[in-house]
């Protein structure tokens, strides 16, 4: 099975267009120890020629260029390399870019949740615009039925999804109403290696459903959006705790490194990152602290095989 990491950042990328934080200035002006990042999107495949993609990120089509002939087979004059997009929950920075991908010639296979799918047919109704383009072929994820499925054109990969305790979007009929389905996790299976992925890039809290599956998995690709819970806060940038928007921060008691600790065996890499986290500057003793706990850190254009 391979993985490529389309996009390793969160929500607004990274740099963040409006944004100046030391982060964002640094990678701006080439700082050296900083590297730009997309949104959250990563590519699944067991053969190198068809792909799930999880999430479609504002820069789908940056992402997708950068992939090259990768994801683009190019047997007919249109073509793709993507056989369906299956997402995590209905944020602006995993749907967006599905309006991007509105040239498809037959409707577009999107595997989500029925919470999600009534977010985006309501609060942000994309698969409504769609209509009008390719139309969105939906199919629904039950988020926790206990087995695995396949997506149809792509061999020797199944997946199984959790729900995941967070929030839905700030446009969701039910924000102030979680629902099981409002997030998933995924686990992804190579069925010839029996290799397992375990991919949340939002995750909020390690549910005890989620211990078995996490400590089994190969690899381990999980959130790493924040540092501290006040992160924004003490930067004077934003209102949103970590926990509020659904993330478990990584330092302190309860925070994602202590949780990792408790895990051996699989490989350990974040993803979701946002731009305020100290973890992006390769200097600083914040990375230093992942690298000694073997805790990587995802990069755009980062392929992973198991
Ligand atoms: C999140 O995961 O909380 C999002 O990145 C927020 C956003 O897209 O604004
Ligand atoms: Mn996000
Ligand atoms: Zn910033």
């Amino acid at each position: 099975m391979f993985i490529r990491v389309l996009g390793s950042a969160a929500g607004g990328g990274f740099p963040q267009w409006n944004c100046n934080c030391n982060n964002c200035n640094s990678v701006r002006t080439g700082k050296s120890g900083f590297t730009e990042r997309t949104q959250s999107s990563i590519v699944v495949s067991g053969n190198g020629v068809d792909w799930i993609l999880f999430n479609a990120s504002p820069d789908v089509l940056t992402q997708l260029k950068s992939a090259g002939p990768r994801l683009q087979p190019a047997r007919n004059s249109r073509d793709t390399g993507i056989k369906a997009v299956v997402l995590m929950d209905a944020q602006i920075d995993h749907t967006t870019g599905l309006l991007m991908l509105r040239e498809s010639n037959k409707p577009l296979p999107v595997y989500a949740s029925s919470q999600v799918q009534e977010d985006l047919t309501s609060g942000n109704p994309l698969f409504n615009v769609l209509k009008h383009y390719c139309t969105v072929d939906w199919r629904e994820i039950l988020p926790s039925k206990d087995a695995f499925f396949e997506v149809p054109g792509v061999d020797d990969v199944s997946l199984t999804t959790m729900a995941l305790k967070s929030a839905a979007p700030p446009y969701s009929p039910h924000r102030n109403n979680p629902q099981e389905g409002d997030n998933i996790g995924v686990v992804l299976k190579d069925n010839k290696t029996k290799k397992t992925v375990f991919y949340a890039p939002g995750l909020c809290e390690i549910e005890s459903h989620l211990e078995k599956p996490m400590n089994n998995s190969d690899v381990l690709l999980i959130d790493g959006t924040f540092w501290t819970n006040n992160e924004m806060l003490d930067l004077g940038l934003s209102k949103k705790r970590a926990r509020d928007m659904g993330h478990n921060p990584q330092s302190g008691p309860g925070g994602m490194l202590e949780a990792l600790s408790k895990i051996n065996g699989p490989r350990k890499i974040l993803i979701h990152i946002n731009n305020t986290n100290p973890i992006l500057d390769e200097n600083s003793p914040e990375r230093a602290e992942l690298v000694s706990e073997g805790i990587e850190v995802a990069y755009d254009g980062m392929e992973i095989e198991v």
